[in-house]
């Protein structure tokens, strides 16, 4: 069995449970990963890059600023625990950030990133996440827009 087969296996598994789960939550968009990406857009718009860079830097919303530097000279403190996300568009394409975004821990278990689309529905929640995902799947297409804007090295 190479690698990518037995890949594509463990995401069936979990893109079925993930469907399971979003019928009876009846909020979550369904998705397929393919090869660590999310190749469709989840709302099947386009996104709009300019909301998307407010979402990003909403310190109650994305707040990639918490962890990663960005071009956004209006706001000091940003994290550096992530990479920068400067020039992220040159190294990736929207597919592999949707699912980065989606859910980070698909691609690295240990990552401290949060799955930003993503109901947890095996381990504690807080009650006010319940059935939630931290930003819609529009939010997350709107960031995505914005962040393959974000060319150079
Ligand atoms: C709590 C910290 C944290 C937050 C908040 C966070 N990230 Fe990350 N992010 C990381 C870390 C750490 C990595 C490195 C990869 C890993 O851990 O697997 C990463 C990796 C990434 C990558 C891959 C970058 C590359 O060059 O490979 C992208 C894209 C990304 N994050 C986007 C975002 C966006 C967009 C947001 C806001 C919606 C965000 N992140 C919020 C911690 C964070």
């Amino acid at each position: 069995m190479t690698y990518s087969r037995f890949f594509g296996v463990a995401v069936a598994v979990v893109f079925f449970a993930a469907a399971a789960f979003s019928a009876q939550a009846g909020e979550l968009v369904t998705y397929k990963i393919v090869d660590e990406t999310i190749p469709q857009s989840l709302t099947g718009k386009a996104g709009d890059p300019v909301k998307g860079r407010k979402t990003a830097i909403n310190r109650k919303k994305g707040n990639c600023l918490g962890c990663h530097v960005m071009p956004i000279p209006e706001q000091a403190d940003h994290g550096e625990v992530g990479p920068p996300l400067n020039g992220v568009g040159s190294r990736l394409g929207a597919a592999e950030m949707r699912l980065r975004i989606v859910n980070s821990k698909m691609i690295n278990p240990d990552t401290i990133m949060p799955a930003f689309y993503h109901i947890d529905g095996f381990h504690r929640v807080q009650e006010k996440w319940k059935g939630k995902t931290i930003i819609s799947a529009q939010d997350v297409e709107d960031i995505i827009a914005y962040l393959v804007t974000l060319k150079g090295k």
